[in-house]
């Protein structure tokens, strides 16, 4: 039996107040239909565990593309409909969408497989999910909105911090789930239960990522990299042979520990710094392969449709001998690094000595700050007419501020001044 719960006051701190609008009246026009839907999966744990998240997840127990169609034609919202999967999504004003499915229980024809769809109610739909922290739903029938619906006790186990299966074959039916897994309890610092840790050390044991398609476990694989905490989960999967069972020759070692903590906070400090985005993917699967020797790691990386990281392998296995021999000078060393892509830098900054690692550092920093220095601008107020003398002076004054030669604007311009302009 189901544990019923008030959450109408969570789910209004946690919602924002026009999505909430319109869950309501979804609920409203559900109900009037005759069906119950409910707001299902991620979020709701999420509600729980008090974090925000705006993926709007719809279970309805009747039709969800005849709920959605009505609902966006009454509100003129754009809907998009998928009849062999029996879901609609909805994209509201401001942008965010709403993804409505008919409750459905699943059959999965092999391991690994995208499954087969039924309709069904809202318990058996809860059923056929990966853990117990996830099968929470809020019904938002008018009438009944807000209300907590816990078949699978999946709320105990949040507060008890646990991963657990709902039933033996769950990853067998979906050895994806293996990986989700270890990406929820790297995420949330989750235990897995006893059972299913079994289950999954089982489930490893037999190969059955083998059998999942490679697309899904490429898109797996990403979030993962892609999480906060992937060091935590890395060394999760470590832990439970995961890596190894994808990669035969893969094996974790305080090196590479370390090279991942320290990828991490280099990362976050490019993004931060540069205001650009990293390749997490990209780094994080070359810091735990390039042990390995390049036909293996470009086996695994072609196995599973990481593209772009073969490129980025690629271009790192290039410039990496660059490094053996350091210049003296900043100046010098920026010869080296000034064509090759800040995301393969972040990964030669992390995995180099900590003298090196500084080095290129102030140096795409100061290189961040070359225009402040001096510019055009600059030069054309010295009077001096633009033309390809522009060029020269503006490289040799970068080349003393990286050599520290030139501090700043007002030494730039008193050192432009006298070699250029005294005749
Ligand atoms: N699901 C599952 N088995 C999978 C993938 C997903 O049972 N292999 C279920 C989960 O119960 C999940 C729901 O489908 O709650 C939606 O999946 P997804 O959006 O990937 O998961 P979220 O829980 O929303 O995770 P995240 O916070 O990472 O978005």
């Amino acid at each position: 039996k189901p544990k019923f719960l008030n959450f109408e006051k969570k789910i209004k701190k946690y919602i924002p107040q026009h999505i909430l609008n319109h869950l309501i009246q979804i609920g409203r026009v559900s109900s009037y239909m005759g069906f119950n839907s409910f707001v299902v999966g991620g979020i709701v744990r999420d509600i729980v565990l008090g974090k925000k998240n705006l993926d709007i997840d719809i279970i309805v127990e009747g039709d969800a593309i005849e709920l959605a169609r009505r609902y966006a034609k009454e509100k003129s919202l754009p809907v998009h409909t998928f009849e062999e999967f029996m879901t609609a999504q909805i994209t509201l004003e401001t942008g965010e969408k709403i993804d409505l499915a008919t409750a459905r229980k699943e059959t999965y024809t092999h391991p690994g497989a995208y499954p087969k769809v039924e309709k069904a109610s809202i318990k058996e739909d809860l059923y056929r999910r990966d853990f117990t922290i996830n099968t929470l739903a809020i019904d938002i029938t008018e009438g009944r909105f807000g209300i907590l619906v816990d078949y699978f006790n999946g709320l105990k186990d949040i507060k008890d911090r646990m991963i657990r299966v709902l039933h033996q074959l769950s990853f067998i039916e979906d050895p994806i789930r293996i990986l989700r897994a270890l990406r929820f309890a790297g995420r949330l610092g989750f235990k897995l239960g006893k059972p299913t840790e079994k289950l999954l050390k089982l489930a490893v044991d037999e190969n059955m990522l083998e059998l999942a398609p490679s697309g899904r476990i490429n898109l797996e694989l990403s979030y993962s990299l892609n999480e906060d905490r992937v060091v935590d989960i890395l060394l999760l999967m470590d832990r439970y042979r995961v890596l190894h069972s994808l990669i035969p020759e893969f094996y974790m070692d305080e090196k590479r520990e370390e090279l991942l903590s320290r990828l991490r906070d280099t990362i976050i400090s490019f993004e931060m710094f540069f205001e650009i985005k990293i390749d997490r993917v990209s780094n994080y699967l070359l810091a735990l392969l390039y042990h390995l020797p390049f036909e293996l790691s470009y086996r695994f990386l072609e196995k599973y449709h990481f593209h772009k990281a073969v490129k980025f392998f690629e271009e790192y296995y290039e410039v990496k001998d660059l490094f053996k021999e350091l210049p003296q000078k900043d100046s010098e060393l920026y010869k080296k690094i000034k064509f090759i892509k800040k995301d393969v830098l972040a990964f030669i900054s992390a995995s180099s000595d900590i003298e090196l690692s500084e080095r290129i550092i102030r140096i795409l920093k100061k290189e961040e700050e070359r225009n402040l220095l001096l510019s055009g601008k600059d030069l054309k107020k010295l009077g001096i007419p633009p033309s390809s003398l522009y060029r020269k002076i503006l490289d040799d004054v970068f080349k003393k501020y990286l050599d520290g030669e030139i501090k700043n604007k007002e030494e730039a311009l008193k050192y432009v001044k006298t070699k250029y302009l005294s005749n």
